[in-house]
């Protein structure tokens, strides 16, 4: 596989929404890409993967707790933030979309995002009548508004049982973007 994110370096935000194993695939994808990948986990997100999985296909340390800094003597979600060429987060809960839309952060995730000068990528992965709430539409709304990339999720059968909009896109649909986005930088 070609190197095409060689040297680039992608905070992978997971939150904890169900589609969160797939995390495990992007990772992988990224990685083989060449990127070097730096997961955030959300706690919630660690209820639905282990964060032992992605560190180990990253082949970097994850983060999911704000208050365990890293060894040097800038806070660990600054510096995280400061070398990040891109922020991309799959899946995106509705509460994480609701976080960054709002500027809270509660945690290490919502707090890299504030941070970060780098342009973000969000994938969110919710029950259809959740990403239907006017809520969350103004949340989303107010990200594109700010140029943050949605990558749209897809129509399916949810894992709630309903079937509707909501399902995390496919990882392909999550990595296309991402690698067109260097792309178009060189
Ligand atoms: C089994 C299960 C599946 C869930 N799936 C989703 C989901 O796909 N999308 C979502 O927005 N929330 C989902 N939630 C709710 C979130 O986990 C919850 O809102 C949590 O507070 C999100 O925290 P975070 O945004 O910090 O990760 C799910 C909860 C459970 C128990």
């Amino acid at each position: 596989m070609e190197e095409l994110l060689k040297n680039k370096m992608i905070v992978l935000g997971v939150s904890g929404s169900i589609a969160a194993y797939k995390a495990a695939d992007i990772t992988s994808q990224l990685v083989k890409l060449g990127a070097d990948v730096h997961v955030v986990m959300t706690e919630s997100a660690t209820r639905f993967i282990a964060p032992l999985t992605l560190q180990t296909l990253s082949r970097n340390p994850v983060g999911a707790d704000l208050w365990e800094e890293g060894q040097g003597w800038q806070p660990g979600h600054i510096e995280l933030a400061d070398r990040a060429d891109l922020l991309l987060v799959a899946p995106a809960t509705a509460n994480i979309i609701a976080c960054f839309a709002n500027g809270l952060a509660p945690d290490l995730l919502t707090s890299i995002y504030l941070a970060t000068p780098a342009p973000v990528m969000i994938a969110p992965a919710m029950n259809g009548k959740m990403l239907n709430h006017p809520a969350t539409r103004q949340n989303l709304k107010l990200l594109r508004e700010r140029n943050h990339h949605i990558i749209e999720p897809d129509q399916g059968l949810l894992a709630c049982g309903y079937e509707g909009k909501g399902k995390l896109s496919s990882v392909e649909k999550i990595i296309a973007p991402v690698v067109n986005h260097f792309q178009n930088l060189t």
